[in-house]
């Protein structure tokens, strides 16, 4: 029997390692994909699946798009990574990051219940629902303390993911995914900044790197090791929540310090702290406990940060030459 999958935000960095899973374990992927002018899709092209993916028009916010999107693709396995995703600009669009982050995934499970109850949805939660983190180490049972308005958004997601669980019955699971990063990695997100400058600064076309807080601390995995995850999430007999992590924590400041390193450069050499890229509220450290995850879904995470963090900075050397 073929399996079909739909997935929201197909363009986006998880988007395209996902597909590039799903595809290789011989799904049907079809990618929910709004009209945009410029080039959205080069990370699929990246992966070398774009000509193996099949685009529908839509968006989670208009709920008729999604409809019309499950009805074409008969999709049996719905991922919603859509979404407002960078915190920072969540502060500047807190209406828009509600409607896409928030209420996007409302639309998806309506959507779903409408046209094909039997369908597993993946539910893409954040760590970012932790904020002010209330456990040393943050797991399923962990309370929340959103600290921006994306978190605020993506908490009320994830409620409404136990919720039409619970009320309708639906198999849906909600993976609390720490940071994950890749070369893939939009520019606007820390890690990506960095070694894009770094590759920039070694190749002497430019001199420092302006960054905010340094002291902020976050658990960093490699996205190709996570969307294993949300797959396996779907083929569990029961819908549920699951942290999906590293177990370690590292700061901004240690990231600089590797991916420097890695070019044989001091990162105190070349990065400037500027005010303007502090947040109103910041989330000072998130360390997950993926226990769970490994014992259920027999899933853990690969890739280690100096493996990671050697293939963001190399590949950034290559575009750059290329
Ligand atoms: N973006 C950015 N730019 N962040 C900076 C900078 C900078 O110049 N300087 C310091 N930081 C700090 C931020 O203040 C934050 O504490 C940390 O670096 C990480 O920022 P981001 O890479 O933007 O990621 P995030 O942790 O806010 O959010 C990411 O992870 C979430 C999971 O916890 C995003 O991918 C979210 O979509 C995701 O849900």
């Amino acid at each position: 029997m073929s399996r079909i999958a739909l997935i929201t935000g197909i363009s986006g960095q998880d988007g395209a390692y996902l597909s590039h899973l799903l595809l290789a374990k011989g799904y049907e992927v079809h990618g929910l994909c709004p009209r945009r002018g410029s080039d959205t899709l080069w990370r699929l092209r990246e992966l070398g699946v774009h000509d193996h993916v099949r685009m529908i028009d839509g968006d989670v916010t208009d709920l008729s798009s999604l409809v019309r999107a499950l009805e074409r693709s008969r999709a049996t396995e719905v991922y919603n990574l859509a979404a407002q995703s960078f915190v920072g600009i969540s502060w500047n669009q807190p209406v828009l990051t509600g409607q896409v982050t928030g209420l996007g995934a409302v639309n998806v499970l309506e959507a779903v219940r409408m046209v094909n109850p039997q369908a597993r949805i993946y539910q893409a939660s954040s760590s970012e629902m932790f904020g002010r983190i209330q456990a040393e180490r943050q797991d399923e049972r962990t309370p929340f303390y959103p600290r921006s308005p994306y978190g605020a958004a993506k908490l009320y997601a994830h409620w409404m993911t136990v919720n039409y669980r619970e009320s309708h019955g639906l198999h849906a699971s909600s993976g609390l995914l720490f940071n994950h990063e890749s070369p893939l990695r939009g520019i606007e997100f820390v890690t990506r900044k960095i070694t894009d400058a770094v590759a920039r600064i070694r190749l002497g076309h430019q001199r420092e790197l302006r960054l905010g807080n340094l002291d902020a601390r976050r658990d960093w995995g490699f996205a190709g090791d996570y969307v294993d995850a949300m797959w396996r999430m779907l083929q569990q007999p029961q819908p549920d929540d699951y942290v999906v992590a590293t177990g370690r924590t590292v700061s901004v400041r240690e990231f600089c310090a590797l991916a420097f390193g890695q070019v044989g450069l001091r990162y105190e050499d070349h990065v400037v702290v500027d005010p303007a890229f502090l947040r109103p509220a910041e989330v000072d450290v998130l360390l997950g406990n993926p226990e769970k995850a490994h014992r259920v879904l027999g899933w853990q995470a690969d890739t280690s940060l100096e493996a990671l963090v050697a293939m963001m900075v190399e590949r950034d050397l290559e575009r750059l030459a290329g």
